[in-house]
């Protein structure tokens, strides 16, 4: 007989991306839907309105102060992708990073580091690497049925960059800026799923 147990999940920054996230979760019967934090108060507003049961705070601190919640998805702004994963960690929470991982190399250590020492799963939950077709063309090249992977041709095409964009979207200190906000956008839809091919993405991070 299997069991399966529900894991009381949090979210760390509802905004566009965390919100485009929640309806995968509330489909899920394995996740409990349990709390969510955002500095925002419309953005808290909002996710107590759609989910009334759910506990709401105002910082990443109340979040992990919180015994009962077991894990944390973290969809805040780049820039705090770091330091929220490992305050989660550091709490013995789970953590689900959105994409980019970490600004910097250093910063991904770190959080490896912590996700170790305090024994959590700590996963870069980037959602395109693991879908159907993507799955479909790794099961493909893995059988070795078309002989051995030489080159992988990516395109995408996105508007994004087209769009109106906040300050810190265009601030590479903060996380923003061409290589982080526009840039990763790419790399880490295409290339997370590169890298899930097969290939090993040297330049993904750099
Ligand atoms: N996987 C995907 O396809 C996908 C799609 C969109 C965004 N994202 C990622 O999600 C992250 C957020 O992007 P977005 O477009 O949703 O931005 P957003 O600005 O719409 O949302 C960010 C939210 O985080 C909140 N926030 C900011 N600082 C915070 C803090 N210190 N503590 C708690 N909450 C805080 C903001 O109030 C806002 O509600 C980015 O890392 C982005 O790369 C991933």
């Amino acid at each position: 007989m299997t069991t399966t147990k529900t894991l009381k999940m949090a979210m760390v920054g509802i905004g566009v991306g965390g919100a485009e996230i929640l309806p995968a979760m509330e489909a899920m019967p394995e996740i409990d839907l349990f709390a969510g934090a955002d500095i925002n108060p419309t953005a808290r507003e909002r996710f107590k309105q759609r989910y009334p049961d759910a506990r709401v705070y105002e910082s990443i601190e109340k979040l992990c102060a919180d015994p009962d919640v077991e894990a944390v998805w973290i969809s805040s702004p780049n820039r705090f992708h770091a330091p929220h994963a490992i305050t989660a960690a550091q709490h013995g929470k789970h953590v689900v990073v959105e994409k980019p991982m970490a600004l910097s190399i250093k910063e991904a250590e770190q959080m490896v580091d912590a996700a170790r020492k305090n024994n959590v799963k700590l996963l870069a939950g980037h959602t395109r690497a693991y879908t159907y077709p993507i799955r479909a063309m790794r099961k493909i090249i893995n059988s070795g049925r078309l002989g051995r992977l030489k080159a992988l041709h990516l395109m995408a095409y996105s508007d994004w960059m087209l769009r109106p964009r906040s300050a810190d979207e265009l601030d590479p200190n903060q996380g923003g800026g061409l290589p982080w906000r526009a840039l990763t956008r790419l790399p880490c839809r295409s290339g997370y799923s590169a890298m899930f091919l097969g290939c090993s993405l040297p330049a993904m991070v750099a």
